[in-house]
């Protein structure tokens, strides 16, 4: 496990544990408040015709045993239908104020469906709202249009919405249960590198494999991390 001191350099011999690397890393990127939202991280899926594409979404959990993190989604949007065809996917978290990225290679499942729900159940309700309202990655005819939806939605759902707004009339919020097509995406390191910016561009870079083979439909098995330093 990583500890104040290594944190910035990789050591000699490399650790067998990079995602409580990576774990350390993200909780002091959230401590240090570098940027807005430390935790944005870029997410690849890959199209029938082969295209990649790559959108930031928000990491909400690190789980470095048995090593995966998850982030949540419209389960019909671009990425998730693509990532459900074609799991293989990469990953990217960088800091620049704190000179670090970390890039990540794996495969992408749902979550567990209660543990969404009990993600959702967390949630603001003007962000429960927006995952009702919105068909990510749908075409719409205006931003107008959208609103309109949404309060549609909201209403629908027992919310008293200020003419015209998504904004709440009132102080009364009724619970709000997680939509089918919302909830998490586990996203399981079969890959990973940490990379660390050093003076005159000679950073330090290591990576890691192994193997994961699906175990069921949210996990995977895994073997142990095989480390080697590569050159910047
Ligand atoms: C900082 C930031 C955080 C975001 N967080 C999420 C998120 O957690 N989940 C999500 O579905 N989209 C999130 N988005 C929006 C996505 O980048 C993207 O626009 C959306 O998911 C639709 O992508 P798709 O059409 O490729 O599926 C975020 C965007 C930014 C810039």
């Amino acid at each position: 496990m990583a500890t104040d001191e290594t944190l910035n350099r990789l050591p000699d011999n490399l650790p067998d544990d990079p995602m409580h690397w990576a774990d350390a890393w993200l909780k002091e990127a959230m401590a240090s408040a570098a940027q807005r939202n430390p935790n944005a991280v870029t997410i690849v899926s890959v199209g029938d015709d082969g295209q990649p594409s790559a959108r930031v979404v928000l990491c909400k959990q690190f789980v470095p045993d048995p090593g995966y993190f998850v982030f949540h989604t419209n389960y019909e949007s671009r990425k998730a239908t693509e990532l459900a065809a074609r799991p293989q996917s990469a990953a990217l978290f960088h800091w620049d104020a704190i000179g670090r990225q970390i890039r990540f290679e794996g495969q992408v499942v749902r979550s567990p469906a209660e543990e969404s729900d009990a993600y959702f159940a967390s949630r603001y309700w003007g962000s429960q709202l927006g995952a009702w309202g919105s068909d990510q990655s749908k075409p719409i005819a205006s931003k107008d249009a959208l609103v309109i939806q949404i309060r549609e939605r909201g209403e629908s759902l027992g919310l008293s919405l200020a003419d015209g707004t998504t904004r709440l009339q009132d102080d009364h919020v009724p619970t709000i249960a997680r939509p089918a097509n919302w909830g998490g995406m586990r996203f399981w390191a079969q890959a990973i590198e940490l990379w660390i910016e050093g003076e005159d561009r000679i950073h330090d870079r290591g990576q890691w494999k192994r193997e994961i083979v699906r175990s069921s439909e949210h996990t995977y098995t895994t073997t142990p991390w095989r480390g080697k330093r590569l050159q910047p």
